[in-house]
């Protein structure tokens, strides 16, 4: 098994989840998306985006706001 390097998610203030590494991207069927070539995703969070699960730029115009980091956990 070889060693890859880990994969890792940014999340992006009012924005989507950018996600960087070697990646799976499948829906519910086992389908899987083509990511040949990219070595970054950002992954909508708004659910506004008409190019889901991908983010296309709609958490913009529709103002989208969530802001969050590891602080903002209660119960640990
Ligand atoms: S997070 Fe960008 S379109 Fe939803």
């Amino acid at each position: 098994m070889s060693e890859q390097a880990p994969v890792t998610i940014t999340v992006r203030p009012n924005g989507p989840l950018r996600v960087e590494g070697h990646i799976r991207l499948i829906d519910a069927d086992g389908a899987e998306w083509d990511l040949t070539g990219k070595p970054a995703v950002s992954l909508c969070r708004c659910g506004a985006s008409e190019k889901r699960p991908f983010c296309d730029g709609a958490h913009n115009r529709i103002g989208f706001q969530c802001m969050t980091s590891p602080g903002n956990l209660t119960g640990k």
